[in-house]
């Protein structure tokens, strides 16, 4: 044997040597969706012989891929390899910096983009086409051909670190969720009444005074009497952090948004430096939540104050926008200054709004000043908004509309579609949360435009970022439940395209990358399983149809019996009945939590409702048919499809039979969460037909719920009933939201 034939045949004996583990292909469930892409039929096999090659431009991308392919797989892909290319390829002429073409053939993948943004997309995308992690050292990626970009430019995830403080670690896994996400902005939520979360350096009380509470209320606000656990609280991150931070998100194609509140939600401050509140009063780090009435005076020692800090932050923060806050600035104080009312005179203001938008508008020619933009939550526009402000929209979209009009950029993050602090299901079991109620298919459903927008206006919109305020978010793990899966269902809204959206097909998606946060321990909620039930009315009678957002099999038993029919069709309802169901796999095992319904038959089901007002368009969710469907709300929150809410108004319902009827009592009962605004009636009044008589019953509200119950009526003959619900009045002061009409929450009104 010749030399060069002995080394040939010591190289086969080696590669027969080291058997080599396959991984198939993983089926593309991209999310959020690319703007397009086509299945070609053809495999790339990366591993240990693939090379990868880039310009320097790109090098941080692609040592971002390099490593985590060595932690996926073990595989190490580098420049020198000589076997198959993962090749990047820079095109200035692309359009979009954030778009890219992602082309996987057999022996290359080329991945084109206009620089490092793309790049890094391309990257997640081909990410999602590895399997989570594998013992292979060969992995078969699928033949593809993908050419996407973005929607919209911000795409945007909030965390508040003030009213629980959370560590570096965690927001390194926040960035590294939302990148996965190809979200590309973080707005650090840093100061707040209960806390100053940021180290500034000329105002050393700020981190030995205002980063800490004394204690911190037990349970909701709503719970009465408030409770405190007694324990010291807080924390802060040292502008070496906040480096760390900002380069962390840098690497992955993430701007960092620092939100520095004023002149409201600012009791922290005021706290360590009580000459920046109106009445100079030594106050303490709040201990609860709600809206505070210290907020800064508008001294010129104030704004010295808030320019220092203002130049510390910019120094750390590179992004273009520092967002203000703006929000929820009781004017209380403001009333009873002097120098605030003297101030309001010299400067020709009509009030104290008037004099919010000078607040803003010096500190915003302040921050323009050193080269950047301001935002501010949508109170901003109460008085004039600052000429360059860019404006969050979070009390619905009507301040999106009126700012986008006014030519001013806006983002998207209505409490209705992007407040992750809300409630995900209506089960009882789930954790605590502020109230409210935004499933995922409501996230998903969100269109970040708003209708009354023309084409030119909709060009201000920015784009949408979900809101994750953490006074009920105690804990990593709880934030993880609150953001996921919602986070996951906002960034197909921010980035794929409007047209050809389908909920189902992005749930069977989601299956799939559950799978991936799975891998990464993520305490994701999971409410893909739970059943959903809905009350018809048909010609023959009522029935109760049950759904399931995935493809998989519902069992059902009525009246407390074991899961034992397979739901095939709508149940037919003759008499009251207890429904049980949930979803099962194909090897018969339970998925999600068991979905229980009681449906309580009685008279005003089928009748016809009208309302002298309709509810508010966020607590409507049943329409005015759920107070008389048999189904009572939800015990605990009003959030969800069963009670309606009032904002300020006295009601009048109006229940009309189709005949006659027998009539002995009117049931209904109130929600009564004084913290969210939310007021019984003081009583309530029953008319019959046209009579004159009054039937009243006054409430006893000392509980959450409040019920009402009218009886005696001795078996009346009546077609139609009138059921008076005056509006409880103004909020009483010392309360949350003192001085506003109250809300009135209404459940099932049942009659026998
Ligand atoms: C906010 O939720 N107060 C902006
Ligand atoms: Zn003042």
């Amino acid at each position: 044997m010749k030399i060069q034939d002995y080394c040939k045949f010591l190289l086969i004996l080696f590669l027969f040597g080291c058997s080599s583990k396959i991984a198939e292909p993983v089926k593309p469930n991209i999310i959020p969706k690319p703007n397009s892409q086509e299945v070609i039929p053809e495999i790339f096999t990366l591993s240990n012989a693939t090379s990868i090659q880039f310009d320097s431009e790109i090098s941080q991308v692609a040592s971002y891929f390099q490593s985590y392919v060595k932690t996926i797989a073990n595989i190490d892909i580098n420049t020198e390899n000589d076997g198959n290319t993962i090749k990047f390829v820079i095109d200035k002429s692309i359009q979009n910096e954030e778009g890219y073409h992602l082309t996987i053939d057999e022996n290359v993948i080329t991945i084109t983009s206009k620089g490092p943004k793309g790049a890094f997309y391309a990257v997640q995308s081909l990410i999602q086409l590895l399997p989570i992690s594998t013992d292979a050292n060969e992995i078969q990626i699928q033949g593809i051909r993908i050419e996407d970009s973005p929607r919209f430019v911000y795409r945007g995830m909030h965390l508040d670190v003030a009213r629980h403080f959370f560590s570096i670690d965690f927001i390194k896994r926040y960035l590294d969720l939302m990148a996965l996400l190809k979200m590309n902005t973080f707005h650090w939520h840093l100061t707040e009444d209960q806390g100053w979360r940021i180290e500034i350096k000329k105002y050393p009380k700020l981190q030995e005074i205002a980063a800490f509470r004394d204690e911190t209320l037990i349970g909701h606000y709503s719970d009465q009497p408030h409770q405190f656990d007694g324990k010291r609280y807080g924390g802060y991150y040292t502008q070496e952090q906040i480096k760390e931070i900002i380069t962390y998100a840098a690497e992955r194609q993430i701007t960092v948004i620092p939100e520095i509140e004023m002149p409201g939600h600012s009791q922290a401050a005021i706290a360590a430096y009580p000459n920046l509140g109106c009445t100079g009063d030594s106050i303490k780090v709040a201990t609860k939540w709600g809206i505070f009435e210290d907020i800064y005076c508008p001294t010129e020692s104030t704004f010295e104050f808030l320019k220092d800090v203002i130049d510390e932050v910019v120094e750390l923060f590179p992004g273009k926008y520092i967002h203000i806050g703006g929000d929820e600035a009781p004017k209380i104080r403001w009333k009873n200054c002097n120098h605030c009312q003297n101030l309001i005179k010299k400067e020709g203001l009509k009030d104290e709004h008037e004099l919010q938008s000078y607040f803003i508008t010096r500190m915003e020619k302040y921050i323009n000043s050193k080269g950047k933009q301001i935002i501010g939550w949508d109170e901003i526009l109460e008085g004039g908004l600052a000429p360059n402000a860019t404006v969050m929209s979070w009390r619905g979209t009507s301040g999106a509309v009126e700012a986008a009009r006014e030519h001013h950029n806006v983002i998207l993050t209505p409490g209705s579609h992007c407040y992750f602090d809300h409630y995900q299901s209506d089960h009882e079991n789930e954790p605590l949360a502020i109230g409210g109620f935004l499933p995922l298919e409501k996230v998903y459903s969100f269109e970040p435009i708003p209708k009354e927008l023309t084409e030119e206006e909709s060009t201000y919109v920015l784009g949408a970022q979900g809101n994750l305020w953490t006074e009920y978010i105690t804990t990593a793990e709880k934030a993880e439940y609150m953001a996921f899966p919602r986070a996951v269902a906002l960034s197909e809204v921010v980035w794929s395209k409007r047209n050809g959206k389908q909920y189902s097909e992005f749930v069977s998606r989601l299956e799939h990358f559950n799978k991936r946060l799975d891998a990464m321990n993520v305490n994701y909620a999971n409410h893909l399983y739970e059943v959903k039930g809905i009350l018809q009315t048909t010609n023959s009678g009522l029935q109760y149809d049950l759904k399931t957002t995935t493809s998989k099999t519902i069992k059902f038993g009525l009246d407390n019996s074991d899961f034992n029919t397979t739901y095939k069709k709508p149940i037919p309802i003759s008499q009251s009945t207890i429904i049980k169901a949930a979803v099962f796999d194909s090897g018969d095992q339970q998925l999600g939590n068991t979905f229980m319904q009681t449906i309580n038959v009685h008279k005003g089901i089928r009748a016809n409702i009208s309302l002298n007002v309709p509810p508010h368009k966020s607590y409507n969710a049943g329409g005015k048919e759920a107070l008389i469907n048999g189904i009572s709300g939800n015990n605990k929150r009003y959030g969800d499809s069963e009670w309606l809410g009032f904002s300020g108004n006295d009601v009048k319902i109006t229940i009309e039979f189709d005949q006659p009827n027998k009539v002995n009592s009117i049931a209904t009962r109130f929600h009564n969460g004084n913290g969210q605004w939310i007021y019984a009636p003081k009583e309530i009044q029953v008319q019959f037909d046209d009579e004159e008589a009054i039937f009243s019953a006054k409430t006893n509200p000392s509980e959450l719920l409040v019920p009402v119950h009218l009886d005696d009526f001795g078996d009346k003959t009546v077609q139609k009933i009138q059921i008076s619900i005056p509006n409880y009045g103004k909020i009483p002061e010392g309360k949350q939201g003192a001085g506003n009409l109250a809300w009135t929450f209404i459940d099932e009104i049942v009659i026998k």
